[in-house]
């Protein structure tokens, strides 16, 4: 960091009658400068990881900001809190403390010339609708929802503000991913710049060795995307883009034999899914409302049920319990939830192939929920999730409900 500091503003402060700054564009290796700095006003930035995406973007930023404008505001947009608050500390650090005001708790820098940065995490998209911005960045945006862009872009239109949206790439089912194509085709006010690793080995910011020993370490998909900007779609989604598709069927008329219930944690849903004898979806709800109410909806449900009873959802699993045998509780744990994620890969396979044991799904928000899904590697084993600020509810419900069919008269329940 201390090299941001040193170069990414290099100021003389004069005081005078008025107090004069002089700033001093950092040096950028040229893809990254031209990445940045062009005239169309939006752009959109493929890059390598640790290319100097969010380097260039803070130098773009801060240069509309110490420019003059009847709007104030300008924004860092993030897909989370935390991804926000790593550029915030960056600029911090960067801009001498006699130049700005920030707010910690409120994620704000204001500059001297009284132009405001706001550090804005994108995991709440309706918070972001209202403000007049007069520029903005979008980072890691290959994971940010298409909510919050869409938000963002909203608040753009009055001050016809430019924005530069950044990111790795990360398979092809996401906004960032065709939006770059659409500027890669040429859109309409819109500039498109890839930076692979060997362009930042060139400009002096990456090690090439760094680079073979990614190489060596990391399975080849996951390489290709971060280092190469390559998509991949089948890598990181445990259960394959063609069986997901292959799986899809229309919602089915027949009543419900097993359900998969996920409770909502703070921020997302709770989702049900009944699946029919024949192992279709035939109910599927998805709502956010308080714990009473979800509890009386549930019990609504005669039929045999997997609940999630992690945390919060085991006083609601012994209410659903009382004086009933068909909800039994299912405690997510790393394990589990793997157990259970590999359970619904076999089965969306065999669907996808017509198979006995498969299950089928109708399109909409659960196969989207079913081609985000991720798997990564860590350092305790594999981990299996949405991307950040993303749902899984409804796959979890979904393989609650595959577990439940295949758990139905082996235990617990008694004969189906
Ligand atoms: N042109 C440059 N010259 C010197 N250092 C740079 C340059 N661009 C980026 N860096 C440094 O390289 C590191 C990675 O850059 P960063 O912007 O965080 O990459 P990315 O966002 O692409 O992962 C940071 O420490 C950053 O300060
Ligand atoms: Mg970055």
């Amino acid at each position: 960091m201390s090299r941001i500091v040193t170069v990414l503003l290099a100021l003389i402060v004069t005081m005078s009658a008025q107090l004069e700054v002089i700033y001093e564009r950092p040096p950028l290796y040229q893809k990254q400068s031209d990445a940045f700095f062009h005239g169309h006003r939006f752009g959109a930035v493929e890059g390598s990881t640790k290319s100097g995406k969010t380097h260039g973007g803070m130098a773009w930023l801060f240069e509309q900001a110490i420019k003059e404008s009847p709007y104030p505001n300008l924004w860092w947009v993030a897909p989370v809190y935390k991804q926000a608050r790593i550029a915030y500390d960056r600029y911090c650090r960067a801009i001498p403390a006699t130049l700005r005001t920030a707010n910690d708790s409120k994620m704000t820098i204001e500059l001297a010339n009284k132009r405001k940065m706001w550090f804005v995490s994108g995991e709440k998209p309706d918070n972001m609708y209202g403000d007049d911005v007069a520029a903005a960045v979008v980072e890691e945006a290959s994971r940010l929802r298409q909510e919050s862009w869409h938000a963002l872009r909203s608040t753009l239109t009055a001050t016809r503000g430019p924005c530069r949206i950044i990111g790795n790439v990360k398979g092809k089912k996401n906004w960032f991913y065709k939006q770059c194509r659409r500027a890669e085709a040429g859109a309409h006010g819109w500039g498109f710049s890839k930076i692979v690793s060997s362009d930042a080995v060139a400009g002096g910011v990456l090690d090439a060795q760094e680079i073979l020993d990614a190489q060596a370490d990391l399975p080849e998909a996951v390489f290709k995307e971060l280092y190469l900007c390559e998509p991949n779609d089948e890598g990181s989604n445990p259960f394959g883009l063609k069986a997901i598709a292959g799986a899809i069927r229309p919602m089915s008329s027949q009543p419900p034999k097993w359900w998969g219930v996920d409770l909502a944690k703070s921020v997302d849903w709770t989702a049900a899914i009944g699946l029919d004898r024949a192992s279709q979806v035939s109910r599927f709800a998805r709502f956010q409302q308080p714990w009473p109410e979800t509890t009386k909806e549930l019990s609504l449900i005669t039929q045999r049920a997997l609940v999630d009873s992690t945390g919060v959802g085991d006083p609601i699993v012994d209410t659903l319990q009382k004086g009933r045998s068909n909800f039994q509780g299912f405690k997510f744990t790393s394990e589990s939830k793997q157990r259970i994620m590999e359970g619904l890969a076999v089965a969306i396979q065999k669907g996808a192939k017509g198979e006995k044991g498969g299950v089928w799904y109708p399109d909409g928000v659960i196969v989207s929920e079913l081609e985000a899904f991720e798997f990564q590697y860590t350092r305790t084993g594999v981990k299996y999730s949405a991307p950040e600020g993303m749902h899984d509810d409804t796959v979890c419900a979904l393989a609650l409900a595959v577990e439940c069919r295949r758990t139905a008269g082996k235990h617990a329940w008694g004969p189906a």
